[in-house]
C-alpha cells in the first residue's frame, strides 16, 4: 500500500519552489500558506495583498474545517460583503429612487466590467443571471422553441458530453428531448491522458450526430468539468464543430473566470456562461451569459425564462429585471476586479499560482497514497482529481457519499469524490478520487489533513461496506 510520508516530507518541494515568498515563520513546513506567496517580500508591489489580510478577508470561513472544495460554492472576501450590504441598505433606504435611478446603470456598468475581463465585442453581447443553471435554460429554451416552432427538424441532435453537469443534463431533457431532440452524450475517459482522446471522441460524437441525415443543432461543452473534474480542449472542439457544420456552441464555463482563460475572441462560441461566484469572490449568486451577436440571427430569440415587464427589450435588459429581488452580488462586480487587483498579476496571477499549487498538492497526495492522477497537470485548472487508496473500497456512488460524510463529520473536511466504476477486464483500479481545489485562502495544512485522515483510514482496515446509509 501507498508509502505515507511525514508533513515536513511531503512539503519539501512545496517550499522550495516557493522558498522566496514564504516568511520566516513559515519555515517549519506545517503552517505556511498561500497567502505567505501571494506577495513577494523583496519586491514589494504597491498592489501586493499581505497574508494576514487575506487571513481577515476569509475569517468568516469556519476555521475548523479544511475548505479544500472552492469548486462547488466559491467564496467571496469580507469586503466584498460589506459592500453588498451597503448596496443593500441604500435600496433599503429609497428603494424607488434606487430603482429609477441606480440599479440600471450600475448593472451597465458591471456588465461592461464583464466585457472587457472576457473580450467580448459588444455590452449587449454581455447579460448577467443568477447562476450557469439558469444561463442554461435561457440557451437551451431557445433550442426547444426552434423544434418546436419548425426551425429545427425532429430527431436533429443536440450533441453534449457525458459527465456534463447534472442539472444541465436535466435541462437538455426538459427542452430538447421533449421537444424532438436527439440528444447524443459523448463519452470521456477517465482518468484521461491527453486532450486529444477528448478530441477524437468528441468528432466521433458528432459523426453519429450526423447520421441518417440529421443536422447538429446544438453542441454542449464544458469548459471545466465538473465530476470527474478536467480542462476540456474547448477552442479545439469550438474550431471542429465549427468545420463541421455545428449550428450553435453553448460552452457550460460554470468553472470559467478565475479558473480558466476566458476570451470571447479566441474561443469563439456562440454562446458562453461563467459563474462569477466560483472563482472570481463574487457573493452568491452572480453568472454571465455571453451571445456572440452574429450568432445566425439567433440571439434574438433569447429571453429570460423569468418574464418581467421588460421582455422583447433583449436578453441583457430581460435579465436586469426579473421582478424584485436582490440585485446586489450583480453589482458588486467592478468592486471584485479592484478585490482581485490587490493581489500581485490580478485575476491571471490568482488563477496561474493556484493552478501551480493545486498540482502540487494533488502530487504530494497521490505520492503520499501511492494512487495517481486523474489527469496531466496541463489538463486542469485549480481542481484536480486524485486517486484514493484501492484497499477502502469504493464501489458505488452511494460510498463515496458516504465517505464524503465521514470526512466531514468525522476530519473536519470538505471535499467531493467520485466514483469511478472499474472497466472491463480492469484488476484492481482506483475507483474512488477526491477533487481537490485550491484557492488563495488555502493552506498546505488543508491537505495535509486530507492525506492523513485517509492514511488514518488505510492504517486501521477501514473499508467503504462498514458505513451504514
Ligand atoms: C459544469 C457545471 N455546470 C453548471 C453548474 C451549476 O452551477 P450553478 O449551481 O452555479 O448554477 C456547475 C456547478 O458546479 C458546474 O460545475
Amino acid at each position: 500500500m501507498a508509502s505515507l510520508s511525514p508533513p515536513e516530507e511531503a512539503t519539501a518541494s512545496y517550499h522550495h519552489r516557493h522558498s522566496k515568498r514564504y516568511s520566516s515563520s513559515s519555515s517549519n513546513g506545517v503552517e505556511s500558506s498561500v497567502s505567505d506567496f501571494v506577495k513577494r517580500p523583496k519586491i514589494s508591489a504597491p498592489n501586493s495583498i499581505s497574508s494576514s489580510e487575506i487571513e481577515s478577508e476569509f475569517s468568516h470561513h469556519d476555521p475548523a474545517f479544511a475548505r479544500i472544495n472552492n469548486g462547488s460554492f466559491g467564496c467571496c472576501p469580507s469586503s466584498i460583503l460589506a459592500l453588498q450590504r451597503n448596496w443593500q441598505l441604500q435600496f433599503l433606504r429609497q428603494p424607488d429612487r434606487f430603482y429609477f435611478d441606480e440599479l440600471k446603470p450600475n448593472i451597465s456598468e458591471s456588465r461592461s466590467v464583464i466585457k472587457r475581463l472576457i473580450n467580448a465585442e459588444h455590452d449587449d453581447e454581455v447579460s448577467i443571471v443568477d447562476n450557469a443553471t439558469t444561463a442554461a435554460a435561457i440557451v437551451l429554451q431557445q433550442t426547444a422553441w426552434a423544434f418546436r416552432e419548425g426551425r429545427f427538424e425532429k430527431g436533429d441532435a443536440v450533441v453534449m458530453l457525458h459527465y456534463a453537469y447534472g442539472s444541465v443534463k436535466k435541462s437538455v431533457e426538459a427542452y430538447v428531448t421533449r421537444s424532438g431532440g436527439h440528444v447524443i452524450e459523448v463519452q470521456l475517459p477517465f482518468p484521461v491522458i491527453s486532450a486529444d482522446e477528448i478530441i477524437n471522441r468528441f468528432r466521433n460524437g458528432l459523426e453519429s450526430g450526423k447520421a441518417n441525415g440529421r443536422r447538429v443543432r446544438l453542441a454542449l461543452i464544458d469548459h471545466v468539468t465538473s465530476m470527474p473534474s478536467v480542462v476540456i480542449p474547448i477552442k479545439e472542439l469550438v474550431k471542429i464543430c465549427r468545420l463541421e457544420g455545428v449550428d450553435q456552441v453553448f460552452v457550460d464555463a460554470a468553472h470559467g473566470i478565475g479558473c480558466v482563460d476566458v476570451d470571447m475572441k479566441e474561443i469563439g462560441a456562440d454562446f458562453y456562461t461563467s459563474n462569477l461566484h466560483k472563482w472570481f469572490f463574487a457573493p452568491p449568486s452572480v453568472a454571465f451569459l455571453y451571445c456572440r451577436k452574429s450568432s445566425n440571427g439567433v440571439a434574438t430569440d433569447l429571453h429570460h425564462p423569468v418574464v418581467s415587464n421588460e421582455y422583447g427589450n433583449g436578453l441583457a435588459i430581460e435579465s436586469s429585471w426579473v421582478g424584485t429581488r436582490d440585485y446586489s452580488a450583480q453589482l458588486v462586480v467592478p468592486s471584485i476586479l479592484e478585490f482581485v487587483n490587490r493581489f500581485e498579476g490580478g485575476i491571471d496571477g490568482i488563477k496561474k499560482r493556484n493552478h501551480e499549487c493545486v498540482v502540487e498538492m494533488g502530487e504530494m497526495l497521490v505520492k503520499s497514497w501511492g494512487t495517481q492522477l486523474g489527469c496531466p497537470p496541463e489538463m486542469c485548472a485549480s481542481m484536480i482529481m486524485v486517486g484514493l487508496p484501492v484497499c477502502l473500497g469504493v464501489s458505488s456512488d452511494s460510498d463515496v457519499q458516504k465517505l464524503r460524510t465521514l470526512l466531514r463529520e468525522k476530519f473536519s473536511i470538505e471535499i467531493p469524490i467520485y466514483f469511478r466504476p472499474p472497466g472491463d477486464g480492469e484488476i484492481d483500479p482506483i475507483t474512488g478520487y477526491v477533487r481537490i481545489s485550491f484557492q488563495v485562502y488555502n493552506k498546505p495544512a488543508d491537505y495535509h489533513r486530507l492525506r492523513d485522515a485517509i492514511k488514518e483510514l488505510v492504517r486501521d482496515g477501514f473499508k467503504c461496506t462498514s458505513l451504514s446509509d
